[in-house]
This record gives structure tokens, C-alpha cells and sequence, in this order.
């Protein structure tokens, strides 16, 4: 269920039909109570497709809480004239903070570090005992270098870290160069995510591009699982192509647990909790409350990502 503060203040303002269970609806579930409403509030584990959309006509708007929108068709929405709402600003800095909790998690083993003394292996302090990487003068390669690969970069460089990003639609911000998408392979001892998932950047870490990293480097997926090819990081993980990956973001959620990455002791795998901060997650509520309540009075939404459907509104 949403954080308390966004249901109070949709409670406040409007009747709501609140859905209760710890797990998603199903397609059916979502249609039935959709049926005559007027405005949906929904999670990035909801599949709001076509059929969906198309299935209420009364729907005037959808809000999303969350930054990332790939779980609703967006064309859809917009060739009906709805505005869809989004969450971005507020959940940068917890996702930045965490994708550093991954990357020294994963580039110092801790994981494995503590399943080996409960494991009762540690027997003595030994010289090359479950040694790992160096962030002082290592590089960070950032694919995608909007909000949250910024503030990842900032975090990045207090450790001394050289970050090199690649993300055409960005002017650098930070102390940071741009390079082309093949130098983040073949440079970065760390490669970091930060891109939406569109058909452009699907599978973008593939056999392919894992074949041009460095055998020291380190995968952190803090974006949107579909980035990756599951099948082809495990392989690269378990041949010890890469060292290391952690992946708070999986295709599919959650990942089966007899997958092979979740018996590998290089790779590092958290359920999508990033953004995962008490007050990350009340914002986020608020924001997609004050989104919903918005496109429910007609008024133009605080944050919308398909404006168009307003352009089209005046030219008419
Ligand atoms: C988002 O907002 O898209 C995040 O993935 C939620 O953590």
C-alpha cells in the first residue's frame, strides 16, 4: 500500500478504491477496479497496457509512483488525451546513496565477506583473504547521466574516483567527460545504470558489450532490469569475465530464486529498494497524490511525461 501521507491526502480530497494486498493486482483485478473511475494511482508493479487503459473510458488520469514509467503505454495514454504522472527529483539522492552501498558492497565482497564467517570459514586473518576492488583513482563509467547518474557521480568523486559518462541528451554538469558508449566498456572498473528502459537501451549489457569490459570490472544496476541480459551476466559472472555485479533491479521481479545468478558469490541481488528511504517513498506518495488530484480537477500535472496531450488540448 502507499506511504500513509499520499492516502491521506487522496482521502481528503476524493472517494478511493484502495487496493490492500501485499501483491499486485492481476490484469483482471486491475480492470475490474478500474471499471468507472475517473483517476488511477498506480506502482511500477502494475501493468497498465493498452487493454487497460482502453478498458475505462472514463479515465482522465494515470499516476505513477514512481520516476520510471516503462510499466504503462504511454502512447496509449497520450492518443486518449491522458496525462501520466511521475515522480522524479525526489528519490534522487536515496537511489544515488544506494547505488553506492552496491558498489562498495560489491567491489569489497561484504556479502560475501559475512556468509563466510557465519558460515564458520573464518579460521585466520589471512593476506589474501576475499580481497577486492580500489575506488581511490578508479574509474566509474555512468550510462545515463540525468539526476540520478549526477548525484552519482558527485558521491563518486568525493571517493576519488574518475567518472567518464556517456549520455548524448546531457551537457556535463558535474566535473565529468563524456564519452562514446564503447569507452565506458572498455574503460570502467565500475559501469553503473541510469537509463530508462526504452526499446533504445533494452538488453543494452549483452554478450556483446560484457565481452568489452574489464576483467576487474563491476556491473551496478540501480535503473531498470530489462538493461541487462540476465542470461549473459551470468555467464560472463560465472567464466570470471567480470568481477562483480549487484543488481537492486531484475527482468523479471522478483528474479526466481533457482536463478543462476542467485548462486553466484559475485553477484550481489536486492529487491528493487533503492529509492527504499522512509522518507524517499512518503514524497514519492505525496508527489503521485498530488499528481493524481491534479489530473482529477483538470488542472495541468505538477509532473507529467506526456505533455503533449495539453499542447493538443489548446490547439483544438
Ligand atoms: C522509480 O521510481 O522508478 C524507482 O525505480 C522506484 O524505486
Amino acid at each position: 500500500m502507499i506511504p500513509k501521507s499520499g492516502l491521506e491526502l487522496i482521502r481528503k480530497n476524493c472517494d478511493a478504491i484502495v487496493w490492500q494486498n501485499e501483491l499486485p493486482p492481476t490484469q483482471t483485478e486491475l480492470k475490474i477496479r478500474l471499471s468507472g473511475v475517473q483517476g488511477l494511482l498506480c506502482l511500477l508493479t502494475d501493468k497498465v497496457d493498452k487493454e487497460i487503459i482502453e478498458s475505462d473510458p472514463n479515465l482522465r488520469i494515470i499516476s505513477n509512483m514512481a520516476v520510471g514509467v516503462d510499466n504503462i503505454d504511454i502512447t496509449t495514454a497520450s492518443r486518449l488525451g491522458i496525462p501520466v504522472g511521475n515522480t522524479p527529483g525526489v528519490l534522487t539522492d536515496a537511489t544515488a546513496d544506494f547505488t553506492i552501498a552496491l558498489m562498495m558492497a560489491a567491489g569489497r565482497r561484504v556479502v560475501e565477506a559475512a556468509h563466510y564467517v557465519r558460515e564458520g570459514n573464518w579460521k585466520t586473518w589471512g593476506p589474501q583473504l576475499l580481497l577486492g576492488a580500489d575506488f581511490s583513482e578508479a574509474t566509474l563509467g555512468i550510462i545515463g547521466f540525468g539526476r540520478i547518474g549526477q548525484a552519482v557521480a558527485k558521491r563518486a568523486r568525493g571517493f576519488g574516483m574518475n567518472v567518464i559518462y556517456h549520455d548524448p541528451s546531457v551537457k556535463p554538469v558535474h566535473e565529468a567527460i563524456q564519452v562514446e558508449l564503447e569507452d565506458i566498456f572498455r574503460r570502467s572498473d565500475f559501469i553503473s545504470l541510469h537509463v530508462p528502459l526504452t526499446d533504445a537501451t533494452r538488453q543494452l549489457i549483452n554478450t556483446r558489450t560484457l565481452e568489452m569490459c574489464k576483467p576487474n570490472a563491476i556491473l551496478l544496476n540501480t535503473a531498470r532490469g530489462g538493461v541487462v541480459d540476465h542470461d549473459a551476466l551470468a555467464l560472463a559472472l560465472k567464466a570470471k569475465r567480470i568481477f562483480a555485479a549487484a543488481l537492486d533491479v531484475t527482468d523479471p521481479e522478483p528474479l526466481p530464486v533457482d536463478h543462476p545468478l542467485l548462486n553466484l558469490d559475485n553477484c550481489l541481488v536486492t529487491p528493487h529498494i533503492a529509492s527504499a528511504s522512509l522518507n524517499t517513498r512518503s514524497r514519492m506518495a505525496e508527489m503521485a497524490a498530488q499528481n493524481l488530484l491534479a489530473g482529477l480537477a483538470g488542472e495541468r500535472l505538477p509532473n507529467c511525461v506526456n505533455p503533449e496531450v495539453y499542447d493538443r488540448k489548446f490547439a483544438e
